[in-house]
């Protein structure tokens, strides 16, 4: 089979003259259309689990803007749900759910393949994407790695140092461990379904792997995300993965190989140059340029993404974010950068 749509053909690994472009957090509320259809939803997990508004909202940017892809609308945070977690998100604060600080508040977790009677409604809005997306646009499904849902899992919230999980680790790190192995084969079962409900590519978000130190980024991020490719490619051969370790830095280098990846996605603490030199010689790299771009726009901007997109035209690149759009941008903001993007 040949790859025809250019973000399959870049994840090939073919060096294309315009890199197709997305961008994370594209569903969001930097668009009035997004607020209209979450208002309607009732709540943010409402409308995750509404396989017809999760749809909707997965679509508006496609159709405002043409992306060459459309990820998924769900959240990271849907599995530990599936796994029997309490979670809810707190308005202006973000999210909360029950935590994990001993052997019973594992014990109390369900079996990793217990999880699809939760998450059905997740696939039926893969079923609706696939049927629903223009021809030339790719389908991203995607989960959070272990070490990041971990992270929340453990602090029933977001921390600005993931200290709670640090904490758990060296205390008590056969726990810490079983927690990650829980969230991994959890993973990989939710991915393979999504793959089966129709998405042509899968992307693992490791947010809070920089900080990750020495042998514990090696074991507790990269590790987990090449058990989770493994498993998936043995099953779907032909679907294509991209990892994102943010915040990995010089770690980076390597990490194509190390987990098995087709793409690496690079966040913005990484220069483009660099990333050409020491990162797409291992494959693809999705990525980088600075959210705040999308608040203030202008000449930067235009500078900024063409010089991403000179830095990586050597090789297998598709355009990106280095994390995701904030909901104070500009939705003209990101007209301009794909008019830059695809214009020159
Ligand atoms: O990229 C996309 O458009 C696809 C959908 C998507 C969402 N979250 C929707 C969302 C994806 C891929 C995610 C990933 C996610 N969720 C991550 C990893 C990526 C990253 O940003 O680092 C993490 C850590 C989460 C957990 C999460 N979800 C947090 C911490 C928050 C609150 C922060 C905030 O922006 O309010 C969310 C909520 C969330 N997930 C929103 C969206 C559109 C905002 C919710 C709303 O509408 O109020």
């Amino acid at each position: 089979m040949t790859a025809q749509k250019t973000i399959l053909r870049a994840l090939a690994g073919e060096t294309l003259p315009t890199p197709p472009i997305w961008m994370m957090r594209q569903a969001g509320r930097y668009l009035p259309e997004y607020k209209a259809t979450r208002a309607q939803a009732g709540d943010f997990l409402s409308l995750c689990y509404n396989p017809d508004l999760a749809a909707e909202v997965t679509l508006q940017p496609i159709r405002r803007y043409g992306f060459d892809a459309a990820i998924l609308f769900a959240d990271i945070l849907l599995v530990p749900q599936a796994l029997g977690a309490d979670l809810w998100f707190v308005t202006g604060e973000g999210p909360r759910l029950s935590t994990i600080t001993s052997q019973g508040d594992f014990d109390k977790l369900k079996p990793a393949a217990a999880i699809h009677d939760h998450l059905s409604p997740v696939y039926e809005t893969v079923k609706i994407l696939s049927r629903e997306l223009p021809d030339e646009t790719t389908l991203i499904g995607f989960a959070g790695a272990p070490w990041t849902v971990a992270t929340y899992m453990i602090a029933g919230q977001g921390t600005p140092d993931q200290g709670p999980a640090h904490a758990l680790k060296a205390e008590n790190t056969p726990l810490f461990e079983a927690v990650l192995d829980r969230i991994t084969q959890a993973t990989i079962h939710y991915l393979s379904a999504q793959i089966d409900a129709g998405a042509e590519v899968v992307k693992l978000f490791d947010s809070w792997a920089g900080s990750l130190k020495d042998d514990d980024f090696i074991n507790y991020s990269i590790k987990p995300m090449a058990q989770i490719t493994a498993a998936l490619k043995a099953k779907h051969p032909d679907t294509p993965i991209i990892a994102f370790p943010r915040g990995a830095g010089e770690r980076y280098a390597g990490t194509h190989a190390a987990i098995g990846a087709d793409c690496i996605a690079i966040d913005d603490g990484v220069d483009a140059a660099w990333a050409a030199a020491n990162v797409q010689t291992g494959g693809c790299v999705q990525g980088n340029l600075k959210s705040s771009h999308m608040v203030t726009g202008g000449d930067d901007l235009i500078a900024e993404t063409r010089r991403i997109c000179q830095a990586l035209s050597k090789g297998p690149h598709i355009f990106n974010l280095g994390h995701g759009i904030t909901p104070d941008a500009d939705p003209d903001n990101v007209q301009l950068m794909i008019e830059t993007v695809r214009g020159g």
